[in-house]
């Protein structure tokens, strides 16, 4: 009967019961069973399949709204950087399309506008939709009324500069509040959010840990949908690999957990892949290069060429779900070239991905010997030795990362 419980936990809301654990789904269906006065858990089933208003009322209990302001700061300095320096020149006119999805209570969506009004982008200009299944979170995110917890760790002068105090707690003000459009919404039903590229910047944070493999596949396709090809998505610290297992190409901003789309990726590559499959044709082209290129150099840029290709086919093989295939390729590639920290990051990426942390921090530690500023190596490692109780060399590593970014930002010190 649990079983038939977290199918339909599963079908309802994409969760993956194992990821809140077997009693905290127990004490919420007991909370439900108790309300509606039926006390046999199959019985409860049937009749939550049977009432729509139930299975709401299920989800409500079972949903972790826990979110706070300005939660990942790094995310909300990227995004306010990224729709200056990047979005702004490229669109002179329009709104700046953006989603927070889930939005639980509000604190996401709200932290989003304040952080771009604050940094004067034009307020005329600001288009946010905050989607989330919970009626409960949305009724309170439309209250914007919040208790000391929403600011753990934020700038009291933010809150100051926002909202009104009103003790115990601070209402944001309507300023704010106004440029948020919250909906009520299922991410995995038939009809979300239908269109295409809808979206500049999506915050899908902290919501993809709670489904399965599968379940999260089907919402990474969702956000490829809704995000413009020069889009950027945010995701939570734990949902990084499976960004990069799909292709999305990590923005190099520490702690801020941002992605690039794949397709917009493979075309800023593509002159690079061209380049590196040239020389066979120049061998006879008629055209003779100023300088000639040595034999000896146009074998070695054809061999990284090939490994190149071939990690990319690995890559492709992982973001199909064939895991073992691309750890196989991967081997298979470090013996005929050599080794290489692009094919030990794919490792570790697979490693991790099936649960075994420690060889994956093993393939982590082997790339960033071959490439000590391989930057996704860095920011992987740091965070899974976070997850491993590593917090001092977790810091050490998040550290160098962020050289490597303001180094290659040229923002070095
Ligand atoms: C932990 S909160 C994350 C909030 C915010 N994004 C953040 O990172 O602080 C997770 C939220 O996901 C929502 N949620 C869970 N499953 C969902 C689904 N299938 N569709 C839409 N929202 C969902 C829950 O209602 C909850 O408010």
């Amino acid at each position: 009967m649990q079983q038939a419980l977290e199918a339909l936990l599963k079908e309802v809301m994409g969760l993956d019961a194992s990821s809140i654990g077997a009693p905290a789904v127990e004490r919420a269906v007991q909370v439900r069973m108790q309300a509606t006065n039926l006390s046999d858990l199959g019985a409860y089933i049937e009749f939550a399949r049977a009432s729509e208003a139930e299975l709401q009322q299920l989800i409500e209990v079972i949903v972790v709204p826990e979110t706070w302001f300005w939660r990942d700061p790094q995310a909300f300095a990227l995004l306010s950087r990224w729709a200056f320096e990047s979005w702004l020149p490229k669109n002179p006119q329009g709104p700046l399309r953006l989603l927070s999805l889930p939005c639980s209570t509000g604190e996401e969506p709200y932290s989003m506008a304040m952080t771009l009004l604050e940094a004067g982008f034009p307020a005329g200009r600001l288009s946010i939709d905050a989607v989330d299944i919970s009626e409960r979170a949305l009724a309170s995110a439309a209250r914007a009324i919040y208790g000391r917890n929403s600011f753990r760790g934020s700038d009291p002068a933010l809150r100051d500069l926002y909202f009104d105090a009103a003790a115990p707690a601070w209402h944001l003000r309507e300023s704010v509040q106004k440029h948020v459009r919250f909906q009520q919404s299922n991410l995995f039903a038939h009809d979300f959010l239908p269109g295409a590229e809808r979206y500049d910047a999506i915050f899908c944070r902290n919501v993809l840990i709670y489904f399965d493999r599968e379940t999260q596949d089907h919402a990474v396709a969702v956000l490829q949908r809704l995000l413009a090809s020069e889009g950027v998505v945010f995701v939570g610290p734990s949902e990084t690999s499976l960004m990069l297992s799909h292709g999305f190409v990590a923005i190099k901003a520490p702690l801020a957990f941002a992605f690039r789309k794949p397709d917009t990726a493979a075309a800023a590559k593509k002159p690079a892949a061209r380049v590196l499959a040239l020389p066979r044709l120049r061998l006879t082209s008629s055209r003779i290069p100023l300088t000639p290129t040595p034999l000896a150099s146009m074998h070695a840029e054809s061999q990284a060429g090939e490994q190149s290709r071939g990690l990319d086919d690995a890559v492709a093989l992982a973001d199909a779900g064939r895991f073992a295939e691309a750890a196989t390729l991967c081997a298979k590639l470090v013996k005929q070239f050599g080794p290489a920290a692009r094919a030990f990051r794919l490792i570790a990426m697979i490693r991790a991905e099936a649960g075994d942390l420690v060889a994956a921090a093993a393939n982590y530690r082997s790339a960033l010997y071959l490439d000590p500023n391989d930057y996704e190596a860095l920011i992987h490692l740091g965070l899974l030795l976070e997850k491993l109780g590593n917090a001092t060399g977790a810091k050490v590593l998040l550290r160098r990362a962020q050289r490597v970014e303001s180094r290659d930002n040229g923002t070095d010190s």
